[in-house]
């Protein structure tokens, strides 16, 4: 089985994006992130949106959450996609850096008004004891910027991955699945192998 026409496995990811939505998948670039509590050495996981940044991957959380804190000490992460209309999957393997203050805020700019005035409402690492109290909030920030930019908030951080190994994997006949790995070589390109079903 060869490897499909894939020599930069991150533009083979980007493309196979395109392709599962293309062929109806609604969400294409929701992923399960992994990331690691330093302190206790085990990993924790939840769904995330992924947004392309040209040719590499970023994406936003708030970084007084379980995993804005993780990726502060420990800045390694695994993601899967898993596309169940088109029955194909890439795992990726990584180190995340954040993005500057110029890429963050144009990539917030991009986010509907509704969701930059949650972002910046919400206290996602606390207990939701009173709605209430975030209504008011969220009504206050709207106030502020009645017609005007809505700011990014300090919390709310942009990471972008740098992919050290990544796995494509399609459903085959009879469990045979092929799949096949990208590996960061020394020289910086890519070593690439057919794995077993
Ligand atoms: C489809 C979907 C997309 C999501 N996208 C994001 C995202 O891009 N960033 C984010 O911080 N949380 C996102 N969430 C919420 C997270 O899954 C999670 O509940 C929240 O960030 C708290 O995570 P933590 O406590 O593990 O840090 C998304 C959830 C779903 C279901």
């Amino acid at each position: 089985m060869n490897t499909p026409d894939i020599v930069d496995p991150v533009l083979g990811l980007i493309d196979w994006i395109a392709a599962a939505r293309e062929r109806g998948e609604p969400d294409p670039q929701t992923a399960t992130l992994a990331t690691v509590d330093p302190a206790f050495a085990r990993p924790s996981v939840r769904t995330i949106s992924v947004q392309i940044d040209t040719d590499s991957l970023v994406f936003f959380v708030n970084a007084h959450t379980g995993k804005g804190q993780q990726l502060q000490w420990h800045p390694y992460v695994a993601l899967c996609f898993f596309w169940h209309g088109v029955q194909q999957q890439i795992t990726v393997e990584g180190v995340v850096e954040a993005l500057d203050a110029v890429d963050a805020d144009r990539l917030w700019a991009q986010r509907s008004r509704d969701s930059q005035l949650t972002a910046r409402s919400s206290q996602q690492q606390a207990v939701f004891g009173d709605p209430e109290a975030f209504r008011q909030r969220r009504e206050q920030e709207r106030h502020s910027y009645d017609f005007e930019h809505v700011p990014r908030p300090a919390h709310w951080v942009g990471y972008r991955l740098l992919p050290t190994r990544l796995e494509f994997w399609a459903a085959g006949w009879h469990r045979q699945h092929p799949r096949w790995l990208f590996e960061r070589a020394p020289d910086g390109g890519w070593q690439s192998s057919v794995q077993e079903p």
